[in-house]
């Protein structure tokens, strides 16, 4: 039998994270943060000197490096009870790091890359695994499981995912400005959206969520309807 795939797609903070960490909870499936795997990556070739200044040295892209740093790539997700996962880099904790806007931004630029792609493709594919899999990410549904026989798009407005994102950072004690995150929030979804490959849209079968006026509660009920109509 195969594993049950079920993929959550859409942009930042939509609260899909948060989702698929319950989703994973409720059905004890296992949980594919695939945004992890880019930050990871990105900040692995940060550390291997690929990055100037937040930009590929010499404004080249050193494509088979990328993609063999993503077939080697030591990671290790290990979750709790909660689904909180803790994410090793060759065996160091970079839970906290790998969150950080900056490995964002190394992640979107490793992300564009096709020969990555291709490389994280079946790494992300051993996900699947008894009894099944919540996989996250912009392109579950679309391309690393079309098969998967349930499918979410979850999405919010921008200013509604501005608004959750700052309430995150005020959390975590850290200041934020929503002008320049709802600014920062347009350009990721514009670069997500439009580049080539992969780009983050919903599945043709997909079930869209727009939880801009929801609560998480509410938008968790709403799925586990639909993914047990499905699974
Ligand atoms: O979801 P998260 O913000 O952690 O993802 C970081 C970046 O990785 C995204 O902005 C996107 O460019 C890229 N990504 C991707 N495909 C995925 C998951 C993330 O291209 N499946």
């Amino acid at each position: 039998k195969v594993p049950n795939v079920i993929t959550i797609d859409g942009p930042s903070g939509s609260g899909k994270g948060t989702l698929a960490a319950r989703l994973a909870v409720h059905y004890g499936y296992n949980l594919l943060d695939s945004g992890a795997l880019y930050r990871l990556l990105g900040l692995k070739a940060e550390q291997e000197g690929l990055f100037h200044e937040g930009a590929f040295r010499g404004n080249v892209i050193p494509t088979e490096q990328l993609a063999n740093l993503a077939l080697t790539l030591d990671i290790q997700f290990i979750p709790d009870a909660d689904q909180q996962l803790l994410v090793l880099l060759d065996g160091h904790d970079v839970t906290q790091v790998i969150r950080t806007e900056q490995t964002g931004h190394l992640a979107s630029q490793v992300a564009v890359i096709p020969e990555v792609r291709e490389a994280l493709l079946q790494r992300q594919r051993d996900f699947a695994v008894q009894p099944g899999l919540i996989a996250d990410g912009r392109d579950m549904g679309t391309v690393v499981f079309p098969d998967a026989p349930a499918k979410i798009y979850l999405t919010a407005s921008a200013n509604a995912r501005a608004e959750r994102r700052v309430k995150q950072l005020q959390n975590m004690a850290i200041d934020a400005n929503i002008d320049n995150i709802l600014s920062d929030i347009v350009a990721r979804d514009r670069r997500d959206m439009e580049r080539a490959i992969a780009p983050l849209k919903p599945a043709d079968d997909a079930l869209i969520v727009d939880s801009s006026s929801k609560g998480i509660d509410e938008v968790l009920a709403e799925l586990i309807r639909y993914i047990d109509l499905h699974v």
